[in-house]
């Protein structure tokens, strides 16, 4: 009898099969006994029949507990009542392992306690729908980048500078010199485009925040693009066509998935370019407007992008911070110096930011000057320096914070559940 996944069991309709999973949930009468079972590729209701199966298969179908490890065999039945559409007629039951009681019931639990038992509580039904969907998200920044002639190139862990300011560094011990976890791949990114033409990075990244935030973890993805020969208005395309992809791809890959999360598909199906662009001056006036109390020259917080982003019903791209908000690296609108030539995208339904990034400050001199200005050591710059001695080209490029984008396509209050394994201020485990 051949193994199937529950995902499978369509194709294999009144087909004796073998299903091998992990008792999800039960009920019992008298003389039947459902057995809901996943698989990690879904769930399938297993119907045990007294008159089916030996005594003992159904004494044990009885006892089985929550989250032991089975194999059963029956035939796939079409049943519009049953969840997924189809059921199992079990003719035979197997349990591989019996589970000792499993501390994640149906019962409600609080999120501190889940999140000590995140291992497990992986196998949750709603778990397991943000979790494909965020695998989903990676797959289609990859095909992306991949499908538009861009080169992967890795950027490093250990760096020996910071790349996003010195008040998020993670340092380490690297044989007896100071090191840091990379805050972002751009550096590199940077280096890897003036190679390769058009490079992404996709990678871990760390931030020693120390605030507690619904948008910020300690661990987060990053993909990052950086492309040769390309100005503010380029990256600003590319940010737009690379998003719209995203969520129009995975709005229908996933669809399952967003329904079982019950996300309203209303606003996903809105994210169509164009998105509208403001400059962050514009952006000050439309929050002074509404009675924010911010003045020009500020960063904006959570609340501020969280308002800006309920402004519009798809992403916006804000551009032309101040160049005292942003990085070393931002190169200032000869324009109007006083401000970078830089982009966020906020998304939409009150998100906030999602991507950063902009051109690059190109001219040897005028960056040194930079690097010197924010009391960064030129030593750890040298060889990003070089690029701007060999062949220095405008280029720019961003960075997409995964777990920000699974959040809002999944609907959610916060990033945690968008990471398997979270990072925060107060949580290393499990
Ligand atoms: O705006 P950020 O800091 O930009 C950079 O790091 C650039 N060097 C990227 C580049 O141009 N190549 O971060 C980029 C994105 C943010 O928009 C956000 O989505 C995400 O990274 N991000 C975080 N996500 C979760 N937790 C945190 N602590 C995050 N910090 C940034
Ligand atoms: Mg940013």
């Amino acid at each position: 009898m051949s193994q199937v996944y529950v995902e499978d069991v369509g194709s294999h309709d009144g087909q004796a099969v073998t299903i091998k999973g992990w008792l999800y949930n039960k009920r019992s009468s008298g003389k039947l006994h459902f057995l809901l079972i996943r698989d990690g590729t879904g769930v399938i209701q297993c119907v045990v029949v007294k008159s089916a199966v030996p005594a003992e298969q159904f004494a044990l179908a009885d006892h089985v507990t929550q989250e032991s490890a089975v194999v059963v065999c029956g035939t796939v039945r079409a049943d519009a009542r049953a969840p997924g559409g189809y059921e199992l007629s079990v003719t035979d039951l197997q349990v591989v392992h019996t589970a000792a009681e499993y501390p994640i019931t149906p019962k409600e639990h609080g999120v501190a306690f889940l999140l000590d038992h995140r291992h497990l509580w992986l196998r949750s039904a709603r778990q397991h729908a943000i979790l494909r969907i965020r695998s989903a998200v990676i797959r289609a920044c990859r095909d992306y980048f991949d499908g538009k002639g861009f080169t992967l190139l890795d950027a490093p862990i250990f760096t020996p500078a910071a790349c996003e300011g010195t008040t998020t560094l993670f340092a380490t011990d690297y044989f007896g010199e100071p090191a840091f976890l990379t805050q972002s791949g751009q550096l590199y990114a940077e280096a890897g485009a003036m190679a390769f033409g058009k490079v992404y990075c996709f990678g871990p990244t760390f931030r020693a925040e120390k605030s507690k935030t619904r948008r910020h973890l300690t661990e987060f993805w990053m993909v990052e693009p950086e492309v040769a020969f390309l100005d503010l208005a380029g990256d600003m395309d590319l940010a737009e066509d690379f998003v719209e992809y995203v969520i129009q791809r995975t709005r229908r890959e996933r669809r399952r998935e967003l329904e079982a999360l019950e996300r309203d598909l209303g606003p996903l199906e809105c994210v169509r370019k164009p998105f509208p662009r403001l400059t962050y001056t514009e952006a000050v006036t439309l929050l002074q407007e509404k009675g924010f109390p911010v003045e020009w020259g500020a960063d904006f917080g959570g609340d501020e992008e969280t308002a800006i982003s309920q402004a519009f019903d798809r992403p916006v791209l804000v551009h032309r911070y101040p160049v005292t908000c942003k990085a070393f690296y931002m190169k200032a609108d000869p324009a109007d110096a006083r401000v970078a030539l830089c982009v966020d995208v906020l998304a939409p339904e009150g998100y906030g930011e999602i991507i950063g990034g902009g051109q690059r400050e190109d001219d040897l001199p005028v960056l040194e000057g930079k690097i010197a200005a924010h009391g960064l050591p030129q030593s750890a710059f040298d060889w990003y320096l070089d690029l701007r001695r060999y062949g220095s080209v405008p280029h720019a490029g961003f960075g997409m914070g995964i777990e920000r984008v699974v959040a809002w396509l999944c609907g959610l209050h916060h990033v945690r559940e968008t990471i398997p394994f979270p990072r925060m201020l107060e949580r290393l485990r499990p």
